[in-house]
């Protein structure tokens, strides 16, 4: 009797156990395809631009008698109607959301007093300065709650779109997130002779790109499922105005791009597939315009573009899917394969007549990589950077004042990063071991990096020297940055070695 029930009753319950596993699996695998199908968000063709894009108002500021120029940012909570009828808690600069538009000439001696009115400690970087490590706004450089901090640095360094934004370590992504990012133009002699369109807020327009999600009446933080970047939004914005749309009364439009998105790389063309000229890059004009239909911007990059429109018409600004050779899940948990209209860009029906663009630009003002006196190597991984997380007590690199170096990146994770280097604008010399594409040719200070991908920077560190205040460089994916993709570097003097940096109670 036990001969025949025992095999059957195991067959049953081996029969049965195979049953839930394909059940379980099943399931599983539905869980998996709904939420792979479910990972990619689209507004193109779909939006009706319907608010007016808002201009971030130019920062007042006053001239002290020494000649400093000084301006006044407070960090406050605020709460902002970005949809009829929904108020989102958010916070700004002097504002709701966002900040206003500092501006200042090379050779100003410049002063921002920021004063931090949240109920938490944070930083305003200025990202894409060349300016003193004491005064660079990063991590070491904490504003507590109630408290006024007030760098000044002298500006030196060609005319470019920079921006700033708070970077507390561990909570930049949040702080930025929340509406934390502001331009900071700069000018010089060779941008003011330029005849390029440079009215700003209307031929010469900030067009700070943010993404963002909505849960109810508020913003929506969280990280998805599989998004190993950090947060994804579902939804654009410009300036902090959703659906926007511009009209411009003149022939060519200078758009200043600002992907100030906390994880999204966009990649920017226009509807109508209109070609449009690229004149600068994050640190400053190029050495010509360069026509391009189509435009990669990861987070914390800068590109000026001119694009002309005719009387009457309407062109819209959009972000189509990436192209980077992503693995196919990678792309899409990664954004890939999501496609925004960004921005609708309505001609009067008569429009200004506007000078042609110039055939030449500005000359290169970062080094070729020939008087570089070290090359460094960079392992990017989402587990730190050279094998090791940010750890602010620790000097990872020092940086002889006055010399250029060649830093090497190279980018040994499955996923996207990009790299951001404090202080000073590099040139690309490489990537891939091949010159790099006309778009990465003027100065930058970040860069994209596609995994497996290796770019080769020449950069000069000409100081001032401070072996005990830290620069950063980082992955500007801010939740990479948030998680320990970030390393310290001083600059001293031949010979000095490195100090210590400040301690931080609390850290
Ligand atoms: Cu825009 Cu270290 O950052
Ligand atoms: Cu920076
Ligand atoms: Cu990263």
């Amino acid at each position: 009797m036990s001969s025949v029930s025992r095999p059957h009753w195991l067959r049953r319950l081996l029969l049965g156990l195979a049953a839930l596993v394909t059940v379980l699996l099943l399931s599983i695998g539905g869980c998996v395809s709904r939420v792979y199908v479910g990972a990619t968000v689209s507004t193109v063709g779909s939006t009706e631009f319907r608010n007016e894009l808002a201009i971030p108002p130019l920062a007042e500021s006053v001239v002290r008698p020494d000649g400093t120029r000084v301006f006044q940012l407070a960090m406050r909570p605020g709460r902002k109607e970005f949809r009829p009828g929904q108020t989102t808690e958010t916070w700004g600069f002097n504002g709701d959301y966002l900040g206003p538009t500092l501006r200042a000439r090379r050779g100003e001696q410049v002063a921002v007093e920021v004063r931090n009115t949240l109920s938490e400690p944070s930083t305003v970087h200025w990202h894409g300065m060349h300016l003193p490590a004491a005064m660079d706004g990063g991590p070491h450089q904490m504003v507590a709650a109630g408290a006024t901090w007030t760098p000044r640095w002298t500006v030196d360094q060609p005319a470019a779109t920079l921006w700033y934004h708070p970077h507390p370590h561990g909570a930049t992504e949040e702080h930025v997130r929340r509406g934390l990012a502001g331009m900071f133009l700069l000018d010089d002699d060779v941008s003011e002779a330029l005849p390029l369109p440079k009215n700003y807020g209307v031929d010469d327009l900030p067009v700070i790109v943010q993404d963002v999600k909505f849960r109810g009446a508020e913003f929506d933080s969280s990280h998805r499922i599989f998004r190993d970047v950090g947060f994804l939004g579902d939804q654009t914005m410009v300036n902090g105005t959703m659906t926007p749309y511009r009209t411009v009364g003149d022939e060519l439009v200078r758009l200043r791009l600002l992907n100030a998105s906390t994880a999204r790389v966009y990649t920017f063309g226009f509807a109508d597939n209109r070609r449009f000229s690229l004149v600068a890059t994050d640190g400053g004009l190029m050495e010509h315009p360069v026509a391009l239909d189509s435009l990669r911007l990861s987070p914390g990059e800068r590109a000026e573009i001119v694009v002309r429109v005719r009387p009457g018409e309407r062109t819209v600004l959009r972000s189509n899917k990436l192209d980077a050779g992503l693995g196919f899940w990678t792309q899409r948990f990664a954004g890939g394969d999501d496609a925004f209209d960004i921005l609708e860009l309505r001609a009067a029906s008569t429009l200004r007549p506007s000078p042609e663009l110039p055939a030449a630009l500005a000359h290169p003002s970062t080094p070729d990589g020939s008087d570089s006196v070290l090359e460094r190597r960079f392992e990017l991984n989402l587990s730190g950077i050279n094998g090791q997380p940010m750890a602010m007590d620790r000097i990872d690199l020092t940086v002889t004042k006055g010399t250029a170096e060649t830093w090497v990146v190279h980018n040994n994770d499955g996923m996207p990063h990009n790299f951001h280097v404090h202080d000073v604008q590099f040139r690309v010399l490489e990537i891939n071991g091949a010159p790099p594409p006309d778009t990465s040719t003027g100065p930058k200070d970040t860069i994209f990096l596609a995994p497996d991908a290796t770019a080769k920077l020449a950069m000069r560190f000409d100081g001032p020297a401070d072996p005990n205040s830290p620069y950063m460089y980082h992955c500007h994916l801010l939740w990479h940055e948030d998680q320990g993709m970030m390393g310290q570097f001083v600059v001293v003097e031949p010979g000095q070695s490195a100090g210590k940096p400040p301690s931080h109670h609390g850290h």
